[in-house]
């Protein structure tokens, strides 16, 4: 695909609005559909807005009629999996069921390309190791079930009608982009990054740590921290994927993995204040490490982790979320 309209659902969301700034700064257009329930319109800065629920069918019908896309990034969706434990059908609705109505209006109009927000939810519990793309699907929470039925779905679409599509197994975003335009915010924040820099600012007395018992380094859960504008470049890379190749999956990940601990132990040297942390029990549904093997991502799409070390992503956190809290 060249320089084109491009659907971005979800747009006015963390990973979403990223991912239109790496659209328009590549000549494409994005038009962003969003209910904004957990988006924001300031984060709508490069395209035009269409609001709008996925589950509505007769309304995507209509911005497709009205904006004829090449191609639809898929990011609108319910993402925490604590929630998803506890309002499963919440998140069958939104994930699949939405999925769903959105490929059958991309049907209806001839818009045959797809790239979709997976997860590594979907792996469950690896074994040691770096996790391939082939590695047994077997996720712990309804969230990752959810996205694991949208990749089994897309699949059958390809194979029934043609859809091309990329599925992005994405490990854990964050980072805000480093011009300061737009970062994470989240309500209620779940993520461990804007949660500790919460606390560096005041505006959260402490930060927990769910379990300290994990056979890991230091106790705490590993995870694979990328930089939510590497993650908007693989996007970029896998639109134009699909003008050559009908479908394919990868992890989108740093391939390096950092503690709890070591994420606020960095946060604290970078932000120059103390972290209260408060002990808290695990939680169900929590891997002890996830860690990326994203060679096929680079290989086959020449992507690179460019922004992505521990350092920079704090950096860029801790840039935005001031400047976001009118702090400095
Ligand atoms: N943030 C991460 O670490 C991470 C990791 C892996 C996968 N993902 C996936 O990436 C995508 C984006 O995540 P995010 O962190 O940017 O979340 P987010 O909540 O910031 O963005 C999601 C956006 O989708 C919109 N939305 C939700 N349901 C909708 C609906 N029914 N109709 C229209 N719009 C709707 C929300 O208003 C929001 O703007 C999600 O699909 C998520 O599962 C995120």
């Amino acid at each position: 695909m060249g320089a084109k309209t491009v659907l971005v659902t979800g747009g006015g969301g963390y990973v979403g609005s990223h991912a239109c700034k790496a659209l328009a700064e590549t000549g494409h257009v994005p038009v962003v559909y969003d209910h904004l329930r957990t988006g924001h319109r300031w984060a709508v800065k490069w395209g035009p807005f269409e609001q709008g629920d996925i589950l509505d069918g007769a309304r995507l019908d209509e911005i497709l009629r009205r904006h004829r896309p090449a191609g639809v990034m898929h990011f609108a969706a319910l993402a925490c999996v604590a929630e998803s434990f506890a309002d499963p059908a919440a998140y069958f609705q939104t994930n699949v069921t939405g999925t769903l109505i959105l490929l059958e209006a991309m049907r209806r109009h001839g818009i045959a390309n797809l790239v979709f927000s997976s997860t590594c939810a979907v792996y469950g519990l690896p074994g040691a190791g770096a996790i391939t793309e082939d590695a047994a699907r077997r996720p712990l929470n309804p969230y990752g079930s959810s996205k694991l039925v949208v990749e089994l779905m897309l699949e059958h679409y390809r194979r029934a009608h043609g859809l091309r599509y990329v599925s992005l197994r994405y490990f854990n975003a964050a980072g805000a982009d480093p011009g300061g335009a737009i970062g994470e915010h989240h309500d209620p924040e779940t993520h461990l990054i804007p949660l500790v820099l919460d606390v560096a600012l005041g505006k959260r007395a402490h930060v927990e740590i769910f379990g300290e018992d994990y056979e890991t380094t230091d106790g705490t859960c590993i995870r694979d921290y990328i930089h939510v504008c590497d993650i908007a470049e693989a996007h970029v890379l896998a639109l134009r994927h699909l003008d050559r190749n009908e479908a394919a999956v990868f992890n989108l990940g740093n391939s390096r993995g950092t503690s709890v601990r070591e994420i606020i132990a960095l946060a604290a040297r970078m932000t120059g204040k103390d972290i209260a942390v408060r002990s808290a029990a695990r939680r169900p549904g929590d891997a002890p490490a996830l860690i990326a093997d994203a060679s096929k991502l680079r290989r086959e799409l020449g992507w690179s982790a460019a922004l992505s070390k521990p350092e920079t992503i704090l950096e860029t956190a801790w840039n935005w979320h001031r400047r976001h809290h009118g702090v400095g």
